[in-house]
């Protein structure tokens, strides 16, 4: 982070490491589904502890779970200290949804995630159960075309 990413405060922006997140969940997504993928919703975005100038930011995407068309991203933002001789601190966790899309910007379906370790499979079973919540009341709504 360089110094041109601070607020007032003299600690990064919120927003720049939002960007990044978003960038990372993108690559994890898109890779997942072979084309583009947008953000539809951020679930959670936690800022656990200040970042500032100078600090080296390690941003970890993971998918936890693949729908028909969309993605639940989980991420983690480590940082290591200008002088990085320090711990590594977690500094920011996210969750976000993207959708794939094709090239006209709809909705395209993507191929199902075989999570294969026993927490792979714990976090794939959260993800459903976050989509079951924000699902509910929405289950008798007709599916839409995909490409
Ligand atoms: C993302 C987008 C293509 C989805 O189109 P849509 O017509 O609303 O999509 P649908 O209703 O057909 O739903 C498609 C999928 O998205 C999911 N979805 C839609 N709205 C959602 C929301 N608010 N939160 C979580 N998931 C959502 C649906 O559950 C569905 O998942 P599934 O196919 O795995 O079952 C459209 O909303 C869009 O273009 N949004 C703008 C994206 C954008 O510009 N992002 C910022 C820059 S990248």
């Amino acid at each position: 982070m360089s110094e041109h990413d601070t607020n007032l405060y003299g600690t990064v922006h919120g927003g720049v490491v939002m960007k990044l997140i978003d960038d990372a969940a993108a690559a994890a997504a898109g890779r997942h589904a072979g084309v583009p993928a947008v953000t539809v919703s951020v679930e959670e975005m936690t800022f656990l502890a200040p970042v500032r100038a100078g600090d080296l930011l390690t941003v970890r995407a993971r998918l936890d779970h693949a729908g028909r068309t969309s993605m639940d991203v989980s991420v983690v933002v480590t940082a290591e200290r200008w002088n990085l001789t320090g711990p590594v601190t977690r500094v920011a966790t996210a969750q976000l949804v993207f959708v794939a899309v094709d090239a006209d910007g709809h909705p395209h379906r993507i191929p199902a995630l075989v999570p294969e370790s026993a927490a792979d499979q714990r976090r794939e079973r959260r993800a459903r159960e976050r989509r079951s919540r924000r699902t509910a009341g929405s289950a008798d709504r007709p599916g839409p075309a995909v490409s």
